[in-house]
């Protein structure tokens, strides 16, 4: 069974990658991250990135204009990587089709809520908490699924719950699921493997 080389996708801070790169550092699971890939230059994940040694990517519609020459420079990026696995770790793009399909079933996403709760479109970061308080829910929590075609739809592979405690604020609440991602993610990886 060949070794993951997993190819990680995020728009942000990096956190969910930075785990991953531990867990992998700790041998959490049996493969190495080839390549991080970001539509936003100054994501701090290719920050982490770099100082881990691997190799990090700005690919974005504006950097590279044009449908085919977006989607040729991602193809190429993961081919160059032998990547076999992509995760999906705070990525707030729509991976396109023809990337699906090609990598279908081998593609996670880690989601800040109880899917199919608090998913599609427009629900992401912030938006999932506030939307979790104002409906009065008392648990919350994350899911790690497979990607298909639609936003946040795919089969899940682990999800985990948190409190919604009194006098929680989104930012509380963020705080206490962005922990437990951090361990579902690594985990659902491993389950991969
Ligand atoms: C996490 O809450 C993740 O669930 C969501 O975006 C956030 C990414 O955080 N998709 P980070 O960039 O991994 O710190």
């Amino acid at each position: 069974m060949p070794k993951l080389s997993i190819a990680v996708f995020a728009s942000g801070g990096g956190t969910n990658l930075q785990s991953l790169i531990n867990s992998s550092n700790k041998g959490v699971f049996d493969g190495d991250i080839a390549a991080v890939i970001s539509n936003n230059s100054g994501a701090f994940a290719l920050e982490r990135a770099k100082k881990a040694g691997i190799a990090a990517y700005h690919i974005s519609g504006k950097k590279y204009p044009g449908r085919n020459q977006f989607v040729g420079e991602i193809l190429k990026t993961l081919e160059n990587n032998k990547a076999n696995l992509i995760v999906l770790a705070g990525y707030m793009k729509l991976l396109p089709l023809e990337v699906v399909r090609i990598f279908r079933n081998r593609i996670l996403n880690i989601h800040p809520a109880l899917l199919p709760k608090y998913g599609g479109k427009g629900m992401y970061g912030m938006n999932v908490h506030k939307a979790v308080i104002e409906s009065g829910d008392k648990i919350s929590g994350a899911t790690v699924h497979f990607v298909d075609e639609i936003f946040d739809h795919g089969v899940i592979l682990i999800q985990r719950t948190v409190p919604v405690l009194p006098g929680d604020d989104p930012e509380t609440l963020a705080a206490r699921v962005l922990k437990v991602e951090h361990k579902i993610l690594p985990e659902a990886v491993s389950m991969f493997a």
